[in-house]
């Protein structure tokens, strides 16, 4: 059924991989040092705690705040609040690492749960009664909520301010007239909270004019930049440090509230200050998925050609600031199609900010775009990969058909489908049942962009035949550290546990932010840069050095491999790095490397791929849904690391699932709070809804894309996952749920 396209591409060195994560056993030793467990160089006696009093009305001003209580209460030091708290130079945000803050700057209350107040006491304890002694007296407006009632509000995004011409093509109302099948539905995904592990946490402290922070982010050199703008000090007079992160997600991406308010308190109070989120204010303050309602329409011709795709989206948007999940992105280059209409508008609610949460976009795009794929192959009698096959992209439409860096969905399907026994699968829905279960099976396609940025690194060869590399990158549990040691171990041939790897610190080598699954393809390609310069380096030492056997060889001659200097032409003449560095008085030898995505870039779209299968099992009495089975074919290039690559991956999935059947923020329609706002409430999946996963890659590398063959692996594993599941609940019940999260309630 499935052709197999002869592979062209010329196959980059790998480097061997780490078999564990680098920084593993910190971590479960507990020596893993996460941003809120600093207890120094600041002076450890003098660390105070901050508490965040939040506005408790959806919209309005604070009148009047009575802090007298709160001001007297064991351990307070001070109270922060719009009335007293020193005056910032803010400036309009700026995506993505400054966004709308709200730094008691104003009286205005823009959502339920908005940072008024920060008390700040000897301990967390203290803080928190404190808190809860401030008395706000209120004038509330009538708020923006319900906002999926008040559609006809919706309006286009401040940015890019009007619907940009490219997002038609073709001629849609001709296609939906000459189509023989048509499908027309509306598909809706809930507000979902990102919710890592490691809540949002700050340490500041300032040394005279200069503040340090240890912060939870996935952007160090972003909070950098976004602190010192906040506080309207120099850039260099910040610096962040973040050596591990206990998740992100999108929702660590950007700085939020907290940090600058973390930063005002210390400087108020000339103390070390600690601002740790509870669980339940990581429903509001830090970023959302927005809910998006998504009328997606298909025409196709008899055999399956799709002639027209129109995927018209809207989603709730804080007052505060638009942003934009673009689900639509997906219908306009998933697949091929004659015409093409897409638009996306935002309808003003009380709520926090929207944010980027992994696979932003994709993911909700492609768990709705994938069901009208599905409604769609049903109608036409088609199987749903031969149907996709039917209107496989084998350019970018979305970009005057310009070519993909390298795509290998084909593979996806034929392997996925083979690895899954897609072709035994029971094409009448509701007919396959178990005793009380029903079982279903379906698929989806997954997609995800494959981003690239400017990056910069540093590494030194050490006395011992050590190595050291740097970088100013994040790692959020994603393997950051492990892929680093790797490639500057392959740089000079060693074995990579000889590498230490220093990331999280504003003091390295700037790099990207850790968001758009890009740290992979932008970081290493700057530690390769990097590991050719010291290899230039080490060579020219050599040469200079009337000790070495290569003393008096052209450099053109010379080599490091496999942890050794080299003469190509006398195979017989080498040095060892680690005598190379003894005869230079143990002094190490260093290299700073950089690299960038280049022109070529511009003539291509770059971007990965996969397809999902869903083995489901449905309880008829109680709408139980059971995830049975799950296979993924990924087309991500080369796997830099098997372990840290697969764990994104599943981990992906596994969000997958709990978008599909869990996750629901809920904001109360009356005042705007989220009802369930932790994690007894917000449900996410735990091992019992995870089957064993059986996730692959094609392996295929892109050097198009990067020189390592490798693209980014952080986000693709949610998307096409929460269809997939979707699909196979439907081929189990015969119930068509076109609103997530798809609950037992919805299947009774
Ligand atoms: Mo990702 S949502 O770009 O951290």
């Amino acid at each position: 059924m499935i052709g197999i396209e002869q592979e062209q591409d010329q196959a980059p060195k790998l480097s061997p991989q780490l078999d564990y994560r680098y920084e593993g056993i910190a971590k479960v030793t507990g020596k893993a040092k996460y941003a809120a467990e600093f207890d120094g160089p600041f002076p450890k006696a003098d660390l105070a705690y901050a508490y965040i009093v939040q506005a408790t009305i959806p919209a309005g001003t604070v009148e009047s705040m009575d802090i007298a209580a709160a001001s007297k209460a064991p351990g307070v030091i001070a109270v922060m609040t719009p009335f007293n708290a020193p005056k910032l130079n803010q400036g309009p945000p700026q995506p993505p690492a400054r966004r709308s803050l709200t730094l008691l700057q104003n009286k205005d209350v823009a959502y339920n749960g908005q940072p008024i107040a920060l008390v700040i006491a000897k301990t967390l304890d203290q803080a928190r009664e404190a808190a809860s002694l401030v008395k706000t007296t209120y004038a509330p407006q009538p708020p923006k909520l319900q906002w999926e009632k008040r559609l006809g509000e919706a309006r286009w995004p401040k940015n890019p301010g009007k619907d940009p011409a490219d997002n038609h093509r073709g001629d849609i109302q001709a296609a939906f007239k000459k189509a023989s099948v048509v499908v027309d539905n509306t598909y809706v995904t809930p507000i979902q909270f990102h919710n890592p592990m490691e809540p949002h946490a700050t340490i500041a402290w300032w040394e005279g004019d200069k503040v340090t922070v240890y912060d939870a982010t996935q952007y160090i050199s972003g909070v950098k930049m976004s602190l010192a703008k906040t506080l309207n000090i120099p850039t260099d007079y910040v610096r962040v440090i973040n050596p591990v992160v206990g998740g992100g997600f999108g929702s660590k991406g950007s700085m939020w509230s907290h940090v600058p308010l973390c930063a005002m308190a210390a400087k108020a109070t000339n103390r070390p200050v600690k601002l740790v989120l509870e669980r339940e204010q990581m429903f509001g303050l830090v970023g959302n998925r927005p809910s998006t309602i998504n009328h997606i329409r298909l025409a196709a011709a008899k055999d399956g050609t799709l002639l027209g795709i129109q995927h018209d989206n809207v989603m709730n948007a804080s007052v505060l600031e638009d942003f934009v999940e673009h689900t639509e992105d997906v219908a306009k280059k998933l697949y091929q199609s004659g015409a093409n209409s897409v638009t996306a508008k935002v309808v003003e609610a009380n709520l926090g900010v929207s944010t980027f949460m992994r696979a932003p976009g994709e993911s909700s795009g492609t768990a709705v775009f994938e069901i009208a794929m599905d409604e769609m192959a049903e109608k036409l009698k088609m199987d749903p990969i031969e149907f996709r096959l039917k209107n496989y992209a084998e350019d970018d439409p979305a970009e005057s058909h310009r070519p993909w860096s390298s795509k290998h969905l084909k593979e996806c399907y034929a392997q996925g489908a083979e690895k899954f026994g897609w072709a035994s699968r029971n094409t009448k829905p509701g007919s396959r049942a178990e005793g009380e279960w029903l079982i279903g099976q379906g698929m989806a396609t997954a997609t995800y962009p494959a981003n690239r940025s400017a990056a910069q690194a540093v590494v030194r060869l050490l006395p011992g035949g050590k190595m050291f590399v740097g970088s100013g990158s994040q790692d959020l549990g994603t393997g950051t550290y492990t892929i680093m040691a790797q490639q500057a171990a392959a740089g000079l041939g060693i074995d990579p546990k000889l590498v230490e790897v220093k990331l999280g610190d504003s003091t390295l080598p700037k790099a990207p932010v850790s968001g758009g699954s890009q740290s992979a393809a932008s970081v290493l390609p700057a530690i390769q840069d990097a590991t050719t310069q010291l290899k230039l380096k080490l060579v020219d030492l050599a040469l200079q050095d009337p000790k070495s056997p290569m003393h008096g060889l052209q450099a053109a001659d010379c080599d490091v491999k496999n942890g050794k200097l080299v003469s190509k032409s006398q195979p017989g003449k080498t040095d060892d790095l680690t005598a190379l560095i003894a005869r230079n008085g143990n002094k190490p030898v260093e290299a700073q490397g950089s690299a960038e995505p280049g022109e070529s870039h511009d003539a291509m779209t770059t971007q990965s791929w996969g397809a999902v299968f869903v083995e489901a099992a449905v309880n008829r009495y109680t709408g139980m849904v059971k995830v049975r089975r799950m296979v993924a074919v990924y087309d991500v290039g080369v796997l830099l690391n098997q372990k840290t690559g697969m764990n994104q991956l599943m981990g992906g999935l596994t969000w997958g699932i709990g978008f599909a059947t869990h996750e629901h923020g809920i904001p109360d329609g009356r005042n705007g709070r989220i009802v369930n706002s932790n994690l007894a409430e917000y449900h996410v999946p735990v091992n019992l809804d995870v089957p064993a996963m059986d996730v692959s890659v094609v392996g295929i590398p892109d050097t198009k894309f990067a020189p390592t063959g490798a693209r980014g692996v952080g986000e693709i594993g949610i998307t096409g996952a929460a269809a997939a599941v979707a699909n196979a609940i439907y081929n189990a019940t015969g119930k068509r749920v076109r609103e997530y999260p798809i609950t037992p309630d919805k299947l009774l």
